[in-house]
């Protein structure tokens, strides 16, 4: 098999990419380890920013996320039993985030690219990457037992945290910054109606909750907990029980309650892998870093990352010129790094660590106090919120 771009993944990064690609008429075949289904159900991210809602839109996947996302031009920031609006959409200039889960935005492209005629082979087994410190790159892989090699011109590790791509990089190369935080979030989707029409980020002395939704009928709730926590020490009632004492307010306040779908618990950590690139092999997305969820930035990274990569690979295939193939990496971990000091910043805001004295509770709590009276650091955060412009 041969092919122009050989993408390994197909979550945001991979299939964003594939679609920018189509849209330039390069081809790409993309492998992707799980099957559709699962990729499909896999229960991720929620929060889009303008930026990546505007590109989605105006690269035509995006008429179901308009239709059904949650557009949202505020959110609260909640401590000392008040709540304290953020006027995103006027602090920002008029821009919003969109409440819309990672599952249907990667429903949403698998059906473009698979309309287009696109190549995504599932259920693609013991992917290897080859050659890309040479002028012949290929990626080896198994299907229905069989092995196969796609020949391309570039590679694309777009295979996430733990995929094969970052680490088939001589290790000499890749300098690796890597923070893991002493706490993780337990997220519950729960059938009950999103308690507030905004999504609300509490700081408590019991330790962070998150209220946010994916429809009107269903919430999506975290709280922080400790790093390793068992999730059978978290039956149902003590999560409610938890998330109201860590959203108690003094005036008007009812947490909706309902049945609960599904409850995990994952890690928070801050990852940069650098350079973001070896010879014909480019990473994108979490394959090169993660960001803790706070900020909600994970996703939005991921499609930022590629949006630098297709505009580079246009640009060699429409004149031959490197110039920004050469330059990608440089240009992506300007964004990132900016995204991880924001994200590092909502964390150690939010969060409760077990080795804060007194001291640290009260800056904490000036900080906020800070923040949410000061129209100037509101406009800061706002704007990291809803998404840096793209350049
Ligand atoms: P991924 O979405 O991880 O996609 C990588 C793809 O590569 C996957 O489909 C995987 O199956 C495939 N793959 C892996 N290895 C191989 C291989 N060897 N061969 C072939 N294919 C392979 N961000 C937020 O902002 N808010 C959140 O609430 C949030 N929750 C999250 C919860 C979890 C459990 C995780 C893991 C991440 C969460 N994130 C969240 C982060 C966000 O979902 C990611 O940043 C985003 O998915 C990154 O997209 P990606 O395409 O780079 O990687
Ligand atoms: C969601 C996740 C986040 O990490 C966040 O900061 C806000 C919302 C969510 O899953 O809805």
């Amino acid at each position: 098999m041969r092919t122009q771009i050989g993408i390994v993944g197909a979550g945001p990064a991979g299939l964003v990419l594939s679609h920018l690609l189509h849209l330039q008429k390069i081809e790409s075949v993309v492998l992707e380890v799980r099957s559709r289904k699962y990729i499909e159900e896999r229960i991720r991210a929620g929060v889009l920013e303008q930026g990546t809602v505007d590109l989605l839109v105006e690269t035509g996947v995006g008429a179901r996320l308009k239709r059904e996302g949650l557009v949202h031009h505020g959110i609260e920031l909640r401590f000392n039993r008040r709540g304290h609006r953020i006027d995103l959409h006027e602090l920002s200039g008029g821009k919003a985030i969109t409440v819309y889960a990672q599952q249907e935005v990667i429903k949403d492209l698998v059906a473009a690219r698979l309309d287009a005629g696109g190549q995504i082979i599932f259920e693609a087994n013991d992917v290897t990457v080859h050659g890309f410190d040479g002028p012949k790159p290929s990626i080896r892989f198994r299907r229905n037992g069989q092995a196969e090699e796609l020949h391309c011109d570039f590679i694309a590790g777009c295979d996430g945290f733990h995929g094969v791509c970052r680490t088939s990089i001589p290790a000499n190369v890749i300098t690796d910054y890597d923070h893991v935080y002493p706490f993780g979030w337990l997220g519950i989707l729960a059938q009950a109606p999103p308690s507030s029409n905004e999504l609300i980020y509490c700081q408590h002395e019991r330790g962070f909750a998150l209220f946010s939704m994916r429809t009107p009928e269903v919430s999506r709730l975290y709280i922080q907990v400790p790093n390793d926590e068992d999730i059978k020490s978290w039956p149902d009632d003590r999560i409610w029980s938890e998330l109201q004492l860590r959203s108690a307010l003094d005036g008007n306040w009812k947490l909706a309650i309902g049945p609960v779908l599904q409850k995990n618990i994952a890690g928070l950590r801050s990852y940069v892998a650098e350079p973001m690139q070896y010879g014909k092999l480019f990473l994108a997305g979490d394959a090169a870093h993660i960001v803790p969820a706070t900020g909600a930035k994970g996703l939005n990274l991921a499609v930022a990352d590629v949006r630098i990569l297709a505009q580079a690979l246009v640009e060699f295939y429409k004149s031959g010129k490197t110039r920004l193939l050469e330059r990608y990496s440089e240009t992506c971990l300007r964004r990132v790094w900016k995204a991880q000091r924001f994200s590092w910043w909502m964390t150690t805001m939010l969060h409760k660590f077990d080795t804060d004295s007194a001291f640290d509770q009260h800056r904490r709590i000036a900080e906020l106090d800070y923040l949410t009276g000061s129209r100037a650091a509101m406009t800061s955060l706002a704007e990291n919120y809803v998404g840096l412009p793209w350049d």
